[in-house]
């Protein structure tokens, strides 16, 4: 007898996800070699690297950010079964230590090098530390933007100079690239709140509205105050009120709002299992956990991206009035997709792209929505950028520009969600492109 598929009874307009949530965590696994770094903990490297891939394998965080990942990476990746994952970038003197493991895909991850460094103590410009990029798509339409971050050690003058100009670049970098994006840093900022010359791990909440989980959880949302009493903590710490170096921050955006419910230390789920040095810590890093919920707004939703992460990041999402409605839709394409635009009925306008190509244009009647949007890709100069765009809207009517390739992806807007604005990015060309939807 042939078995009957379950799928056949999974309604077939099944709606995706609206909310849900994942668990992050940060660790710097002092992965400096041995010889130039012991970091005071007991075991060889090589095996403590191969216990905490087995332990991230275990717990399958959802989104894990490491640190002084150097020498011992291919160990770490041996044990851990994540199965998305960044390429190292190198062992000490080559690489950052910066990678990612994660349960969902991401696009456009990015590393940036600091443009400031260090050697008044430590070797912090022996290998090029910075921050790394990218945009974290745990469900459809659902993206956040994930900032691992290991900045300049030390606490002498030009220590204190270099870290806080590596906070200041993350943070300039974030206006730029995550503008009205939800966002999530976590990493070793080598920064405390109460160290008076640390100011720079200040700017995320001042510069870009990020908040601390830690502050809001574990200190009833009072910062301390520079220059205070150290709240030092032991490794691993059975409290959470103390603080350490490394840190977890976030802001949500209109489209998903982000909630941290827990913050926790957890460095003693992360203990060395050899009968020699059994519950002896695997880094000099207490690792930490946050759980975080996600949820989609009721009023403003966005799709998929469509193309490469080429020319300048911008989103029309900063400047959408409250209920807009799309009145005309204008393209302009010829070989590839120059441009598009859409006029809201308030009269604002939105436009991205170039002036080549010829311009067509729609006008959409009363209750006539853009709902369904056709993308379709090709390489030029060896970067992908969007070739062809097709509007389709709730009455039938089209309109197209650029050529259409093999390579094509259709978008439908949720019901009751219409087309009423961009975010992507762009040159003279269209190199990258979602759609943004408003409840009608
Ligand atoms: C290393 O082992 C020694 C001897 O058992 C112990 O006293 C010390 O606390 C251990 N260090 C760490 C960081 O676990
Ligand atoms: C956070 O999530 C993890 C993994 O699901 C779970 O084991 C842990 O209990 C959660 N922590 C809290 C405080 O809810």
């Amino acid at each position: 007898m042939k078995p009957i598929l379950l799928s056949a009874f999974i309604p077939a307009l099944a709606s995706a996800a609206t909310s849900g949530q994942f668990t992050a965590l940060t660790f710097n696994v002092a992965g400096l070699p041995e010889i130039l770094q012991s970091n005071d903990v007991n075991g060889t490297k090589t095996e403590n690297a191969q216990e905490i891939g087995t332990y991230f394998s275990e717990y399958g965080y959802d989104i894990i950010h490491l640190q002084e990942d150097f020498n011992y990476h291919a160990y770490i990746y041996e044990t851990d079964d994540h199965a998305y994952r960044t390429a190292t970038s190198g062992g000490a003197a080559i690489g950052s230590g910066l990678n990612t493991i994660s349960n969902s895909d991401w696009i456009d991850f990015t590393r940036v090098k600091w443009n400031k460094c260090s050697d008044a103590s430590g070797s912090d410009c022996l290998t090029p530390k910075g921050f790394t990029f990218m945009r974290w798509n745990p469900a459809d339409g659902v993206f956040i933007d994930f900032y691992n971050v290991h900045a300049d050690a030390g606490t002498e003058a030009d220590d204190e100079a270099a870290r806080n100009s590596n906070l200041q670049q993350v943070a300039d970098y974030i206006d730029t690239w995550s503008t009205g994006n939800a966002v999530v840093v976590m990493g070793d900022t080598n920064s405390r709140y109460t160290r008076a010359d640390d100011t720079g791990v200040r700017v995320f909440k001042s510069q870009n509205n990020l908040a601390d989980p830690w502050v809001d959880l574990e200190k009833n949302g009072v910062y301390p105050t520079a220059g205070a009493d150290a709240l030092m903590c032991d490794n691993p710490s059975s409290v959470e009120t103390c603080e350490i170096v490394d840190k977890i921050l976030y802001r949500g955006s209109d489209i998903v709002t982000l909630g941290a419910e827990s913050f926790a230390y957890v460095g003693d789920k992360f203990t060395n299992t050899n009968p020699d040095y059994l519950g002896d810590v695997l880094s000099d890093h207490d690792p930490i956990l946050v759980n975080f919920t996600w949820s989609l707004s009721s009023s403003v939703r966005q799709s998929q991206f469509s193309g490469g992460p080429h020319g300048t990041w911008f989103s029309d999402l900063p400047s959408l009035p409250s209920s807009p409605v799309a009145s005309v839709v204008t393209f302009r394409g010829a070989e590839r997709l120059d441009s598009v635009a859409v006029k809201l009925a308030d009269g604002t306008e939105f436009a991205h792209g170039g002036t080549g190509g010829s311009e067509v244009s729609l006008t959409l009647g009363p209750g006539e929505y853009w709902t369904k949007t056709e993308l379709c890709t090709g390489q030029y100069d060896s970067h992908t950028r969007n070739f062809y765009i097709k509007a389709t809207t709730s009455a039938g009517n089209t309109l197209e520009a650029g050529t259409a390739t093999d390579s094509c992806t259709t978008f439908t807007a949720d019901d009751g969600f219409a087309v009423v604005g961009f975010v992507g990015q762009t040159g003279d060309e269209i190199d990258q492109l979602a759609l943004i939807y408003a409840a009608y």
